[in-house]
């Protein structure tokens, strides 16, 4: 696909939800994919057609179905290895999203790495879920968590990184590689560059990311890292957790059961080869396979031309957003270290008032904390409203958004 706007203006046609109405019959406008994105028709193909086809469970039986099945799981797990560039399939495991594949972490490594007295260090820009499993990791075994503070053009202040590694006990840094509200883009290469020469291990979360840049895990260097398929054209429930091998072998199993084996006697179990000793059950056959779909959607496409797209529109957002006096934006203003997510404050308004409003006008917003409380304490804001773009939105978007931002200021006298 050539990387001209015209090619992403033909993108929405792939998407039918685009095309319905709401409310008083205004057209959708759809500005919450931090939150979760539409789906085009080839990934809801690739579901039915599983479904009416090939369904069968995987990696259990011989019949022609389950063949099939399985060859289809199996495929989609390399198309999203070579997507992100991992050379080691057995490194990648499905679960259910980032949050799941965190609280793998924190579970099947946590529990025999991390002992009374260790850190563990986190940013304040965080989701919960990258503060919670944590918490609780943390507070059962005695050890500490800390935090990388953030300045006020949110970005972090690395000098707490140092001062937490000059320590010698941290066994752990944990990063958002893009931040859910403010959208700064994290300078991964310096944090792991500074965890590496300090023998410490780095875990990304790439759930923010990986839908809207390249990833590159083969360069990165991190050692764990997240993401969800549903941020990025894919169904929800279905995500990834890549472990890099040589770490990956000294956990132990998530969870017990089916799939994870290879013996199971009255009083001892061996474990399956990687990747499927961190795959207990069925796993979520049909939205794999619809993963595997969006990533030939995104592929197509390509990712320098998805981030492309949102420089410009967030450019243009940015450029209208500064105009309108009494809103407040959150966040670095240099396009180059955020990406397409925008959080803001309208004079004294509640972001659930303006969300309120723009929503009689047919405009999706997500308002509220964006499930990073954290970071709502250190803006000093309860809540926020976030318009957060993706492939299929356009400068007319933003242009409707901006019209309705206006409303809000003629009913609030602004
Ligand atoms: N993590 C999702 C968001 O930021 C739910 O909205």
């Amino acid at each position: 696909m050539q990387s001209t706007e015209s090619s992403f203006e033909n993108i929405r046609k792939d998407f039918p939800i685009l095309k319905r109405t709401v409310r008083d019959n205004k057209p959708l406008v759809y500005l919450d994919n931090a939150s979760t994105t539409q789906k085009p028709n080839q990934v809801i193909d690739a579901i039915t057609d599983y479904y009416q086809n090939h369904n069968a469970n995987i990696h259990r039986a011989v019949y022609a179905l389950a063949e099939e099945s399985t060859e289809a799981y199996e495929t989609a797990r390399d198309k999203i290895a070579n997507f992100v560039n991992v050379k080691n399939r057995q490194e990648i495991i499905f679960v259910r999203g980032t949050t799941e594949a965190i609280n793998l972490v924190a579970y099947a490594w946590g529990r025999s790495h991390v002992n009374e007295g260790d850190i563990i260090v986190t940013t304040e820009y965080e989701h919960h879920s990258n503060i919670v499993p944590w918490q609780l990791l943390t507070q059962e075994k005695r050890a500490k968590l800390e935090y990388i503070g953030m300045d006020d053009n949110g970005e972090l202040n690395l000098d707490d990184l140092d001062k937490y590694l000059a320590t010698g006990k941290v066994k752990l840094v944990t990063f958002s590689l893009m931040s859910n509200v403010l959208g700064t883009i994290t300078d991964a290469k310096k944090i792991i560059e500074k965890c590496k020469a300090a023998g410490v291990l780095t875990l990304i979360d790439g759930a923010q990311a990986v839908p809207h840049m390249k990833v590159d895990l083969d360069t990165l260097g991190c050692d764990f890292f997240a993401f969800s398929g549903h941020k990025m054209l894919a169904p929800t429930g279905v995500g990834i957790l890549w472990v890099r091998k040589s770490v990956l072998q000294t956990m132990n199993p998530f969870h017990g059961g089916g799939d994870m084996i290879r013996e199971v006697h009255k009083y001892e179990t061996t474990w399956n080869e990687l990747p499927y000793k961190f795959e207990a059950g069925t796993p979520n056959i049909a939205d794999v396979i619809g993963f595997g779909a969006a990533i030939d959607y995104l592929t197509k496409i390509g990712m320098d031309n998805v981030r492309q797209h949102e420089i410009e529109l967030t450019t243009y957002a940015l450029e209208k957003f500064a105009k309108i006096p009494g809103l407040q934006i959150y966040g670095t203003k240099d396009i180059a270290k955020r990406g397409g997510v925008i959080s803001f404050n309208f004079a004294d308004v509640h972001p659930h008032d303006v969300a309120d409003i723009i929503d009689k006008e047919g405009i999706s917003l997500r308002s509220g904390h964006h499930c990073a409380q954290v970071l709502m304490e250190r803006l000093n804001v309860a809540a926020t409203s976030r318009a957060s773009f993706y492939i299929y939105n356009t400068k007319e978007d933003v242009d409707a958004l901006i019209d309705s931002l206006n409303i809000v200021a003629k009913v609030f006298k602004l």
